[in-house]
C-alpha cells in the first residue's frame, strides 16, 4: 500500500470560488482522491486558505474591516462551494492559524541557519499617494519579458514569466492608478542559485510529468535562478522570526505551501496522533501530488522544493504536479474585476454540484484551455447524463423490477455474445483504470460514459421487450449483463459522480464505493432491487437562458459600477477658499517638450496683456504643435514652481479619467484672460 498526499493550491481567501478555480485545482484532485481510496491506498487530501498577501489587507482596509474579519468571512464561504461540488477534503486549514505561522517561522530559520537567505537593500515600487510599498501584484505595467499589457509586478500571464515588479515597463498602482516611484527597502531573499543542481537533479527522474509543466520549469533553470525575496513591507502575514523587521512579514508565496504541511499536522491533532503526519512527510516514498492552476507552476516546482530540501528533516518532495489550464466562460476569460464569472455559490442555488462535476470533468482544461458554455451543459446533462447513463439504468431497473419480481435475476450460462459484451466493458474499465492513474479526467469520464453507451447499444439489440414474452431466460440473460454493467459504472463513475452513484449502488443493494478490485466480479447472485427513482433530471431552455442572462446582467452591472469609479470627492469648502483661486481664459502661444522629459510640455500662453511660461504634464496627451492657437483654461495665482529646471508660473487646467486627458476650454471663445468664477 502506498501512502500518498494529495494536495490542492489553498485558495486565497479574499474572495468567492469560481467554477474555473473548481475545474483547474479541485475537482481532478477530488477525483483522483476518490480514485485512489477506492483503491484502498493511504491516501489525505490536504488543503486550507491562504490567509495573507497585501490584497486580503488591502481589502480590509478598503472595506473598514480586520483581515481576520475578511478571511473568516471567505474561509467559511469556500468551504461551503466546496462542501455543494463535493469536493472532500480530510483537511481544510487557514494559513492564518498559529500552528502555520509557527511551522513558517521554523522553515524561515532553518533556510536562514542553513544559509539559504542572504539580505539585501532593494529597491521597492512606493506609492506616495497612498504612502505605502506597493505589493507586487499591485503594480500593472507592461511585462519587460514579452511586452505585454496589463502585467502584474509578481508574473506576467501572457508569458507566464516571474517579474521583478521594478522592471515594469510604464508602471501603475493598481490602488490609485499613479505611476509608483523605486524606494529602497531591506529584505530577505531566498538563494534559489544553490539549489539549482540538485533541482536538476531531482527534476531529471520527472520524465513522466506533464508536458506544460517540465517544459516551463526546465527553461526557468536554464536561464539561470535566482534570489527570491521572500519578506514583504506589510503587516498582515508571519512576523519574520529575527531583529530588525518591524514591519515586515514573509512572503505569502513563502508561507502559502508550508500550509500543505501544517494543515496536515492539523489533521493529525485532530485525530488524536499528533505525529502523525510524519508518516507521510517524512518518509521519501510518500508520493506528494500538488494539484495546481498554471500559474502557480513555478512556485510548486521550483521554490517550494527548494524550500523543502533546504531544512534539516528531510522531506518528501513533489512526485507529481499536474497542473491544468484555465477555464474560460462563453469564449471569454474569466475576470473578477468585469465579473465574468460563474460563482460556485450561485449555480449551486440552480443546479445540482454533480451536474457541473460532470461536465468539468469530460471537458476538463488538461492539455489546454478548455471553455464552458450553458449551453454545452444542458447538452451534456440532457444527452449524456440522462440520456445515455440515466436512461440506461432507469430501463434496467425498471424492467427488471417489473418483470423479475424486484430483483435483479442471477443467471449462471452465458451466450458468446453476452461474454463479448462483458469482455468489452471490462476492457474498458481497465484503461478507465489506467487512466484515472495518469490523472486524465476527460479520458476517465468519456470512457466511462461509454460503458453507459454500450449498455443501452446491447439493452436495445437484446430486446428484453420482446424476448420476456417468447424466451423469459433470454430476457433474464440480457437484464443480468445490464446489471453487471450498471455495477461497474457505478463504480467507475463514482468519482465523477459520488452522490448519484451511491445512490445507484443503493438501489441495486450493492456495497457502498467497494474496493475497485470488486468492479469487474460478476454479481452472483439474485439482488433485491430497492425504490427506484431517475438519477437526473432534463434542464430545461429557459433555465439556460436564465444563466446566460444572469452572467451577461451582472457583467454589465459590474461595467457600470466601474465606470462610475471615479475619484472620491474632497472635503467641503468655504467659498472664500474659491475666491482665493484666480483661474483665467489664456491663449496658447508657443508649446514645446520640456527637454529629457516623457511627461511635461513647456507653454507660453497670452492672459490679457500679459505672456507667461507654464510647464504641464500632458506631454502624453498633446503635440505641442496642436496646442498652439487653443484657448485653454489656467490657474494663475498658484505660486511659481521649477519643474525639471523650468519654471512654471500657473497650472493648466485638465480633466482625466481612465487613462484619458483633456485640457479645459470654454463652451464660447473668449478673449484671453476671461476670469472663470
Ligand atoms: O494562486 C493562488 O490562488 C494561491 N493562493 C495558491 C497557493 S498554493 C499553495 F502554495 F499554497
Ligand atoms: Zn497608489
Amino acid at each position: 500500500m502506498d501512502k500518498y498526499i494529495v494536495t490542492s493550491a489553498l485558495p486565497y481567501a479574499n474572495g468567492k470560488l469560481h467554477i474555473g478555480h473548481i475545474a483547474g485545482a479541485y475537482l481532478p484532485a477530488d477525483i483522483y482522491v476518490r480514485f485512489l481510496k477506492m483503491n484502498k491506498e493511504d491516501v489525505i487530501y490536504i488543503c486550507g486558505t491562504d490567509e495573507h498577501g497585501a490584497p486580503i489587507s488591502i481589502r480590509a482596509e478598503a472595506e473598514g474591516k480586520t483581515p481576520r474579519e475578511i478571511v473568516d468571512f471567505y474561509h467559511q464561504s469556500i468551504k461551503t462551494s466546496f462542501d455543494g461540488m463535493m469536493i472532500k477534503f480530510d483537511n481544510f486549514s487557514g494559513t492564518a492559524r498559529e500552528k502555520h505561522h509557527a511551522l513558517s517561522k521554523k522553515f524561515f530559520l532553518e533556510l536562514l541557519h542553513n544559509g539559504f537567505i542572504n539580505t539585501h537593500s532593494t529597491q521597492q515600487m512606493f506609492c506616495e499617494h497612498d504612502s505605502r510599498f506597493l505589493p507586487d501584484r499591485y503594480v500593472e505595467g507592461k511585462c519587460p519579458h514579452c511586452g505585454a499589457d496589463g502585467a502584474r509586478g509578481d508574473q506576467c500571464d501572457a508569458c507566464g514569466k516571474l517579474i521583478d515588479a521594478t522592471k515594469l515597463v510604464l508602471p501603475t498602482c493598481k490602488i490609485c492608478s499613479n505611476p509608483p516611484v523605486v524606494r529602497e527597502t531591506k529584505h530577505w531573499f531566498l538563494d534559489l542559485t544553490k539549489f539549482s543542481e540538485p533541482l536538476k537533479e531531482w527534476l531529471q527522474t520527472k520524465t513522466n510529468w506533464k508536458d506544460n509543466v517540465l517544459k516551463f520549469i526546465l527553461n526557468w533553470i536554464e536561464e539561470g535562478l535566482i534570489e527570491r525575496s521572500i519578506t514583504r513591507d506589510i503587516n498582515w502575514g508571519v512576523e519574520v522570526p529575527i531583529d530588525g523587521t518591524e514591519g515586515k512579514v514573509l512572503y505569502v508565496w513563502f508561507d502559502a505551501p508550508i500550509g500543505y504541511i501544517s494543515s496536515t499536522i492539523e489533521w493529525a491533532e485532530k485525530l488524536g496522533q499528533p505525529d502523525k503526519w510524519k508518516e507521510y512527510w517524512l518518509d521519501q516514498n510518500t508520493k506528494l501530488i500538488h494539484f495546481i492552476g498554471k500559474d502557480n507552476i513555478p512556485f510548486h516546482a521550483i521554490i517550494w522544493p527548494s524550500i523543502l530540501m533546504g531544512q534539516n528533516e528531510k522531506y518528501v518532495l513533489p512526485t507529481d504536479i499536474p497542473a491544468n489550464e484555465y477555464l474560460t466562460i462563453e469564449g471569454d476569460k474569466v475576470s473578477t474585476s468585469r465579473d465574468w464569472a460563474i460563482w460556485v455559490e450561485d449555480y449551486l442555488k440552480y443546479f445540482d454540484g454533480e451536474l457541473l462535476r460532470y461536465t468539468l470533468a469530460v471537458n476538463a482544461p488538461e492539455s489546454k484551455d478548455a471553455d464552458f458554455t450553458w449551453k454545452d451543459f444542458q447538452n451534456k446533462v440532457n444527452n449524456e447524463l440522462a440520456n445515455i447513463l440515466g436512461n440506461l439504468v432507469n430501463r434496467v431497473l425498471s424492467f427488471s423490477k417489473k418483470n423479475f419480481n424486484d430483483t435483479i435475476p442471477y443467471c449462471e450460462n452465458l451466450s458468446e455474445n453476452s461474454k463479448s459484451v462483458i469482455k468489452d466493458y471490462q476492457a474498458l474499465v481497465n484503461e478507465i483504470h489506467q487512466s484515472y492513474k495518469e490523472f486524465k479526467v476527460r479520458k476517465v469520464t468519456k470512457l466511462a460514459m461509454d460503458i453507459a453507451r454500450l449498455g443501452n447499444k446491447y439493452f436495445d439489440e437484446s430486446k428484453p421487450w420482446a424476448t420476456i414474452k417468447e424466451n423469459r431466460a433470454l430476457a433474464k440473460e440480457t437484464i443480468y449483463v445490464c446489471a453487471n454493467i450498471l455495477k461497474s459504472l457505478s463504480y467507475v463513475f463514482y468519482p465523477i459522480l459520488p452522490k448519484s452513484m451511491e445512490s445507484l449502488q443503493k438501489m441495486m443493494g450493492l456495497p457502498i464505493n467497494s474496493d475497485w478490485e470488486n468492479i469487474t466480479m460478476l454479481i452472483n447472485k439474485d439482488i433485491a432491487i430497492a425504490d427506484i427513482y431517475p438519477l437526473f433530471k432534463k434542464i430545461e431552455d429557459d433555465q439556460i437562458s436564465d444563466q446566460i442572462n444572469l452572467l451577461k446582467t451582472k457583467a454589465k452591472a459590474k461595467e457600470e459600477v466601474k465606470k462610475a469609479e471615479f475619484e472620491p470627492f474632497s472635503p467641503e469648502i468655504d467659498f472664500e477658499d474659491f475666491t482665493k483661486l484666480d483661474i483665467r481664459v489664456v491663449k496658447v502661444l508657443e508649446a514645446e517638450k520640456v527637454k529629457k522629459s516623457d511627461k511635461l510640455l513647456k507653454l507660453l500662453v497670452q492672459i490679457g496683456t500679459e505672456k507667461r511660461q507654464v510647464v504641464a504634464g500632458i506631454s502624453q496627451y498633446y503635440n505641442p504643435d496642436d496646442l498652439i492657437g487653443k484657448q485653454i483654461v489656467m490657474l494663475i495665482n498658484l505660486k511659481p514652481r521649477k519643474l525639471m529646471n523650468e519654471v512654471s508660473e500657473g497650472m493648466i487646467l485638465a480633466a482625466k479619467f481612465d487613462g484619458k486627458l483633456s485640457v479645459l476650454t470654454t463652451e464660447k471663445e473668449m478673449p484671453s484672460g476671461s476670469k472663470i468664477s
